[in-house]
């Protein structure tokens, strides 16, 4: 049997290369987030957006979440790959990063298509759901220490069949270093096993960017 082959930054440009390609506006954020010096390892990798981007067709998604906004790259990925009927409702506390991220949606003339609500994620996942909001693919990439929090909320915001992503679960490599201990670190591998073990989802974890989990609400 073919043994998988080790991910390096070589394949993953062989990949990118042969997959890829960027909306003038999507180039226009990695930019402004390149200015950012070390905040942009906020932002997701352009291969973690092409990959969102074809999930949501081949699953006809049209409805979708996010929770962690920053300046708007995985949003507007998103919301290219949506059908014309389709919308994103992201979330994020930052007032100031969202109004960037707007200005780029509306250049991008996608403004109409994404709706962005400013405060603490919790509150707006509790009010979703209270006025009975379902969505078809919810993409979770905000604080960490809430992520079981936001799993949950999502599994009552999504039907069954819906699609749940979450970003960040190697927390750069830190989860199988088993000499690390650090909260932080902790904090995510108590996600993992907690999604690990959660009869509710069929999940599997892809090596891409900082890792992403992509589970189906059963
Ligand atoms: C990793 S960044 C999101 C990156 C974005 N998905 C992208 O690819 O460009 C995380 C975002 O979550 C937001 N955030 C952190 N804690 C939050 C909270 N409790 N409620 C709402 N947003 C929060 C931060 O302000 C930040 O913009």
């Amino acid at each position: 049997m073919l043994k998988n082959l080790k991910l390096t930054q070589e394949l993953l440009d062989y990949i990118y290369s042969h997959t890829h390609h960027l909306h003038p506006v999507q180039k226009d954020i990695l930019k402004h987030n390149n200015s950012l010096g070390d905040l942009q390892r906020m932002q997701i990798s352009e291969i973690q957006a092409h990959l969102l981007q074809l999930i949501i067709m081949i699953s006809n998604a049209k409805n979708c979440l996010e929770i962690g906004t920053f300046t708007g790259f995985s949003s507007l990925s998103m919301a290219l790959a949506l059908p014309n009927n389709g919308q994103i409702t992201t979330l994020d506390h930052d007032n100031k990063t969202v109004e960037v991220a707007k200005k780029f949606f509306k250049k991008a003339e996608l403004d109409k298509k994404i709706l962005t609500i400013v405060a603490p994620a919790l509150d707006s996942l509790k009010k979703l759901a209270k006025n009975n909001k379902f969505f078809d693919l919810i993409f979770i990439d905000a604080d960490k220490d809430n992520y079981i929090n936001y799993f949950d909320l999502s599994l009552d915001l999504v039907k069954r069949g819906g699609i749940i992503i979450i970003d960040n679960v190697f927390w750069h490599g830190d989860v199988y270093d088993k000499t690390n201990n650090d909260k932080k670190t902790n904090i995510i591998r108590k996600f993992n096993l907690y999604v690990k073990n959660d009869k509710r989802v069929e999940k599997f974890i892809l090596p891409l960017g900082d890792g992403l989990t992509i589970c189906m609400k059963l």
